[in-house]
């Protein structure tokens, strides 16, 4: 690869600073050992640009995250901001970026690693070898449905879905399904709404065009109780935006700590924002006990889905595997015999399995 990268971090609120200096470290690192040019901007996002800009994300910071190749995002919100209105506490300034830039397609795996199946709060044998993929999407349904109101009698939102938007989200799905197991399961709640009826028959409109990929249809609070109760039933598990955003959460727990999950979210040419699962944790701030594991992982989802370099995401992932096999974790993923360190220790021993 020749061409420089142009790469926008917005670090963000609580913990997300700390994770996004791990991330960079090692984005930093590979690209040195693979000779790609970087070039890196930082910009304000979330609590923190409410303090000092005024609004949760400027014009000026969306106009750059247009034109940069990928972006990393660390967290938004916290207690801080917690009595502003919804349209203007700092997740706004998440969701603005997602839709600006039209960021559909959010892609959350979730797998186990070995060596941290204690962690879990599951057992061992239900976890064990899992691998799953939830593909969210993430620019539409309650979040962004009009009308919404709140009035001081009564509130609402919209959850709306369009042909195209169904559409879409389930191409990347069935594309995704095709590369992994080739099963797909499509969580709704047909059985009470209207638009969870619209977008099944689309699911399945879309799945004619994929004879080879098996498609099944979930009811979300079934959805939810299986992803504990027998979690490896799944492949690729795709929803709407809010019930994908509470499975993902709850898929985290597969994997020891939601401390481990990275994302990807894209748009139809690839561009992407690639942020960890977690919150800011406001609690561990400044700390340095965060696990950047999560940021570190979203890096490599970045080469494999903006840069098409597989290769790079893999190299990312076996070093976090072989840090982890070797005891090293972060405080939220100890356990009896592990070796604890900090975030940026755990950064290092990353960049120093990584040749
Ligand atoms: C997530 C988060 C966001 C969401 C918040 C911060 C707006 O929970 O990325 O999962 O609900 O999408
Ligand atoms: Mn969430």
């Amino acid at each position: 690869m020749t061409s420089k990268k142009n790469i926008l971090f917005l670090p963000g609120d609580g913990i997300g600073p700390e994770v996004s200096a791990e991330a960079e470290k090692v984005l930093v690192h590979i690209s040195e050992l693979h000779h790609i040019d970087l070039d890196i901007s930082k910009m304000l996002i979330g609590g923190i640009a409410i303090d000092q800009e005024g609004s949760p994300i400027s014009k000026e910071t969306i106009e750059i995250a247009k034109k940069a190749d990928a972006i990393f995002l660390g967290g938004v919100g916290g207690p801080k901001w917690d009595a502003l209105k919804p349209s203007l506490k700092p997740e706004k300034g998440l969701l603005k970026l997602r839709s600006e830039l039209d960021l559909f397609a959010n892609l959350r795996p979730s797998m186990s690693f070995q060596g941290l199946e204690d962690s879990s709060s599951l057992k061992k044998e239900i976890i064990e070898s899992l691998d799953i993929l939830i593909v969210r999407e993430l620019t539409g349904g309650i979040y962004f449905g009009n009308p919404r109101e709140m009035n001081a009698e009564s509130a609402f939102n919209t959850m709306i879905y369009s042909t195209n938007e169904v559409e879409r989200i389930a191409e990347v799905a069935f594309e995704a399904a095709m590369k992994r197991n080739k099963k797909i399961c499509s969580v709704d709640k047909a059985n009470v709404l209207e638009v969870s009826e619209f977008w099944r028959k689309i699911m399945i409109k879309v799945s004619k065009k994929y004879p080879e990929v098996i498609l099944e249809h979930m009811l979300v609070d079934n959805a939810a109780m299986q992803l504990v109760q027998n979690p490896k039933q799944f492949d690729v598990i795709v929803s709407s935006n809010l019930f994908g955003d509470i499975l993902s959460d709850i898929s985290s727990v597969l994997s020891g700590s939601i401390g481990m999950l990275p994302s990807a979210s894209l748009n139809s040419a690839s561009k992407g924002l690639y942020e960890p699962v977690h919150g800011t944790a406001p609690d561990i701030a400044g700390k340095s006990i965060a696990n950047p594991l999560a940021s570190i992982l979203s890096i490599g989802m970045m080469f494999k889905y903006s840069f098409s370099q597989e290769n790079i995401s893999i190299k990312i992932e076996n070093a976090v595997k072989k840090v982890i096999s070797d005891g090293y974790v972060t405080k939220d993923i100890a356990v009896n015999n592990s070796k604890v360190v900090s975030t940026q220790e755990m950064g290092d021993l990353i960049i120093a399995n990584l040749n």
